[in-house]
Order: structure tokens, then C-alpha cells, then sequence
């Protein structure tokens, strides 16, 4: 048995966990070669003899996106479909091992990889298609399907997936629905918990839960689904899911748009709401310091004209039935925006190709890629009221020259970006490396504000391993108490991750 365990975690808080993992034992080599010969045909990866696999094997399971959240697991199985997840499940549930449900481990909490030496259940090798109605256009899919892939198999058909995000070519949708991603066309499509009709799911104990409804409509008392979307793998594995996806738009347009300032943003989302109406899709935006980082790291400068010292950017898409009506919209849009007495904008760009149009989108979607390249960075994934983005910003970054640690000390670049028209800002520190010192300039000043604002501390990241410790800044003493009432009432051995979104 294993006793209390201390943890410090990569954001610099010490915490201890007494009664965490004190009721879970590690696996052993017999165990290993136990669900071996009850699964043989689920690939296991284990350090554990006969596989003997390298600990350099595992890495990439034991480690997140951004190598900030380090596991120490010794097995990974890849079972191929919900009967032999919930026997490992089972097995897992009887024998108290501890459980990581992970899909393509791009989360940025924490959340997908191990504290410890849990046992990750990858769910990658789900990755078949169960049905499609070209009527409802509700989709039924495994929930190893990759997002990107799931968007190729639509297209033909005509549909697109309610969602998109940055790391559609690696995430899976079995994830998606887990963190509950938000992403790019939230604001367009609304979030998982409206377009998510049904989920399979595979309970702590094993027990196959089998809620994968095709309807639309279905009052039949509690919505146990809308539990598990945003649970983050510590109520069930997500085995399948049910999704209405949309009618693919026939004509799509994107906008890049240099700004001189902030003070400028709310006005230029107010008029092109007004002109865009129903067929605005996203408003996003960032700031000089990510357009720089992102032009630095590869991506083209969008802008033939000089674009002086703007301040801040936006890309705003369409996506209508008619490309003529969109195109006569957007155009009326920008003559307004360029000829506004407030000088609204400096400078914009309007797709003319495909290319372009893809090229504009690169350059947003890119930016969490190019801070790879350019540091360690704090991630915050905060919701607070669009116009006070810059001053939250500016607030954070004041606070780190008033603690000392920038522009020397470690912190390079305090910087924003996100999607502004759901109030959902992305505020990130690049460093020189993470440690205790810088964690703790930032945090718990960063959730003190945002809790100032009556915001939320993860807009669509999850809380993971990351903020267990800074949920009340976000949820009050009744909310948690009640949200773990529910975690016990599904695990209560514990075992399905454990020290994930609340302890
Ligand atoms: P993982 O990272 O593997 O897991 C995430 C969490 O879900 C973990 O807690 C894990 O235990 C749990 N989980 C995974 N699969 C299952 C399952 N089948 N059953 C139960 N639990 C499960 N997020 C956004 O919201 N919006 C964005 O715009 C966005 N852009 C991103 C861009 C980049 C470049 C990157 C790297 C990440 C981005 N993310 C974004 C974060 C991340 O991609 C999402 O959180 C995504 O939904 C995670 O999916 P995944 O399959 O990688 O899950
Ligand atoms: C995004 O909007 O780009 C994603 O949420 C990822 C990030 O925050 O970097
Ligand atoms: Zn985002």
C-alpha cells in the first residue's frame, strides 16, 4: 500500500494529498501479464516483463503537449472496444488500480497523464465510425476518432463538426467531450453540452453506461450525459459518442484585421455584428506580442501595408449560404470599418483563396505552437468581460516587473490571445524554463483576478491537475461539496484519475 503523498506541482503549490492514492496499489508484473491473457487482443505497452518496453516507449503517454506534466506509469493499454475497456475497467475497479483515461494528450492542464504510476487507458485504438444520418446529420462515433478526421469524413457528406480547435489533427473527440473544448467556432455552433446527444460510457466499476441517444429532443427525466462532458475521465471513460454536426456552410470567408489599439475592439465587435448578423462564425483576437512570436516562428507576415504599432489584431470568419450575399456583407463591413471617423482599424486583409484563407487561420491557430518554440509557458484560460482583456494583461504583466522576475528574471513575454467573442482570453507567460519561483508570481494573483471580474478560471481547458487546488476561486464551498458528492457517488474507491479536477 502506498502512504500520503506529497506533491509539488509544476505551478509551484505544495500540496498534500493524504487519502489520494493511501487506498490504490501500483500494478505489478503479475497483473500486467493477468489482463494480457484475459485481453490478448488489446496491445499493452508495459515496462513490466514479457513486453519490456523501454521507459523512453512511454514518454509520450507519461508526458503532456507541453512537457510540463511529467507521470511515472509503467503500463498503457490500447483496448479496441467498450466491452474490453470495461473489463479492465472491472478489473481495475476490483483489484483498486488507479485509472488516466487518455485520448490525443493535447490538454494543457494536466489532466491526461499520470501523477503517479496510474494505469493509462488510450483510447486511440476506438477510432471506427458507428453510424451517420445524413438527414439529422447526427453522427455516432467511437471516442478515439480524432476531430480532424472526423471533419474529413463529414465533408463529402456535406456536414462539419459543431467543433474546431488548434490540435484537431491529434485530439479525439472522446477527449473533446471530456475537457468540454470550446475552440473556434463556439460562438457559431454553441457549446458540447448542446450538440452532444448521447454518450457511451464505461463507469468506474466497469458497468457499461448507455446513454448514445440519436434523438434531438428527450425529457426523460435527468441528463446524466451533461455529467460526463467536462468531467475530465473522473467519472467514466467515454466510449461513444452521439453529435449533431451541422450543415456544412457553402460559402466561408475570413478577415485579418491590424488595429491600433484595444479601446478599439469593442466598437469594431459591435459594428461587424451588426453587418455580419447570422453569418459571423468567430471574432478572434490577439495581441502584438503573439503576432510577433507567431511571425517569428515561421508564419508569414499577413500584411502588405505597413502596419505601424497596431496594437492588437482580429480575425473574424463568415460562414453563410450564399457567397455573393456574404461577400457584398463583408465588403460593405470593411469600406465602414476603413472609412470610420474613429479610425477603427489600420490596416485589414480579406481572404482571396482557399490558400489565404487557410493561411489566415494558420497564423491564430498557430500561436500556441509558436510559444513552444519561444519558451516554458504559463497558460490561463480565463472568462472574463472582453473589453477588460488588456487590462488584465497589463495587469499581470505589472505585477511580475513590480515581483521582480521581467522583463529579467525569467519571464519573457506576457501576452494574450483568444476568442473574444465568447469572452474567453488565453493569457500566457513565456519563460526561460518552469519553476516554483515564477509559479508563484503568478499564481494566485492571476485567479484573483479573474474571481475580482466573477470570471471563470478555465473557460475551456479543464482544471486537470493544474487549478484542484484554486477551484473556490471559480466554484463556492456548496458547488465543491456537492461536485464531489457526485465524484464519490460514481468512484467511490477513487480510481479513476485521481488528483484530477477535485480532490
Ligand atoms: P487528452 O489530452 O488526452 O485528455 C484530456 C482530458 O480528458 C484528461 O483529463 C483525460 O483523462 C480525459 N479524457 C480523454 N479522453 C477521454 C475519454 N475517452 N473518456 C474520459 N476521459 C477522457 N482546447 C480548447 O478547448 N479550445 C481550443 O481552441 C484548443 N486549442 C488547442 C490547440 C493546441 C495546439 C493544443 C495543443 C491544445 C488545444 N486545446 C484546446 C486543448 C486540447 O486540445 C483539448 O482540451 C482537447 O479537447 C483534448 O483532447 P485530447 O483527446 O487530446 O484529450
Ligand atoms: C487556442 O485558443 O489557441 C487554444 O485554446 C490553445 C491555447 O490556449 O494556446
Ligand atoms: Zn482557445
Amino acid at each position: 500500500m502506498l502512504r500520503s503523498l506529497r506533491i509539488i506541482s509544476p505551478s509551484g503549490f505544495n500540496r498534500t494529498r493524504p487519502r489520494l492514492f493511501s487506498s490504490l496499489r501500483s500494478l505489478t508484473e503479475q497483473d500486467v501479464s493477468h489482463l494480457a491473457s484475459i485481453l490478448p487482443s488489446t496491445p499493452i505497452i508495459s515496462t513490466f516483463s514479457p513486453f519490456n518496453n523501454s521507459k523512453d516507449e512511454l514518454d509520450s503517454f507519461n508526458t503532456d503537449w507541453m512537457k510540463k506534466y511529467h507521470g511515472n506509469s509503467t503500463t498503457v493499454v490500447k483496448p479496441r472496444s467498450t466491452e474490453e475497456v470495461s473489463q479492465i475497467v472491472h478489473w481495475c475497479w476490483e483489484n483498486r488500480v488507479a485509472i488516466v483515461p487518455q485520448g490525443g494528450n493535447t490538454g494543457l492542464v494536466g489532466g491526461g497523464v499520470p501523477l503517479k504510476d496510474e494505469l493509462v487507458i488510450n483510447l486511440g485504438n476506438m477510432n471506427k465510425i458507428r453510424s451517420f444520418d445524413p438527414v439529422s446529420g447526427i453522427l455516432v462515433a467511437e471516442s478515439g476518432c480524432v476531430l480532424e478526421s472526423l471533419s474529413e469524413y463529414l465533408a463529402p457528406k456535406g456536414h462539419i463538426m459543431p467543433l474546431d480547435l488548434g490540435a484537431k489533427g491529434s485530439c479525439q473527440i472522446g477527449g473533446n467531450v471530456s475537457t468540454n473544448a470550446g475552440g473556434l467556432r463556439l460562438l457559431r455552433y454553441g457549446s458540447l453540452h448542446g450538440s452532444v446527444l448521447g454518450l457511451e460510457v464505461v463507469l468506474p466499476d466497469g458497468t457499461i453506461l448507455d446513454q448514445l441517444s440519436t434523438v434531438r429532443k428527450d425529457n426523460t427525466g435527468y441528463d446524466l450525459k451533461q455529467l460526463f462532458i467536462g468531467a475530465e475521465g473522473t467519472l467514466g471513460i467515454v466510449t461513444g459518442v452521439s453529435i449533431l454536426t451541422p450543415a456544412a456552410p457553402k460559402a466561408l470567408n475570413n478577415v485579418l484585421l491590424a488595429v491600433p489599439n484595444f479601446s478599439k475592439i469593442i466598437p469594431i465587435f459591435r459594428t461587424v455584428r451588426a453587418h455580419t448578423s447570422e453569418i459571423l462564425s468567430a471574432f478572434e483576437f490577439f495581441d502584438r506580442t503573439a503576432y510577433e512570436i507567431v511571425c517569428r516562428h515561421g508564419h508569414r507576415r499577413p500584411f502588405q501595408e505597413d502596419i505601424g504599432d497596431a496594437q492588437c489584431f482580429i480575425l473574424l470568419e463568415t460562414s453563410g449560404g450564399r457567397k455573393e450575399h456574404d461577400e457584398e456583407k463583408l465588403n460593405d463591413l470593411l469600406g465602414t470599418l476603413m472609412n470610420s471617423e474613429e479610425n477603427l482599424i489600420t490596416t485589414g486583409v480579406l481572404a482571396q483563396s482557399p490558400f489565404q484563407f487557410a493561411s489566415i487561420w494558420a497564423m491564430r491557430e498557430g500561436i500556441t505552437e509558436a510559444l513552444t518554440k519561444e519558451g516554458k509557458t504559463y497558460k490561463y484560460d480565463i472568462s472574463i468581460p472582453s473589453g477588460s482583456f488588456k487590462d488584465v494583461i497589463d495587469e499581470i504583466r505589472e505585477h511580475l516587473r513590480a515581483q521582480g522576475v521581467y522583463p529579467e528574471g525569467g519571464v519573457k513575454a506576457v501576452l494574450g490571445y483568444g476568442h473574444f467573442g465568447d469572452g474567453n482570453l488565453h493569457l500566457n507567460v513565456v519563460t526561460d524554463g518552469y519553476s516554483p519561483k515564477i509559479a508563484s508570481a503568478i499564481e494566485p494573483r492571476i485567479y484573483e483576478i479573474v474571481s475580482r471580474y466573477r470570471g471563470s478560471i478555465s473557460a475551456e481547458h479543464g482544471i486537470g491537475s493544474h487549478k484542484t487546488g484554486v477551484l473556490h476561486y471559480s466554484k463556492g464551498e456548496v458547488s465543491r461539496a456537492w461536485m464531489k458528492k457526485i465524484k464519490d457517488l460514481f468512484d467511490e474507491r477513487g480510481i479513476m484519475n485521481p488528483g484530477k479536477v477535485i480532490i
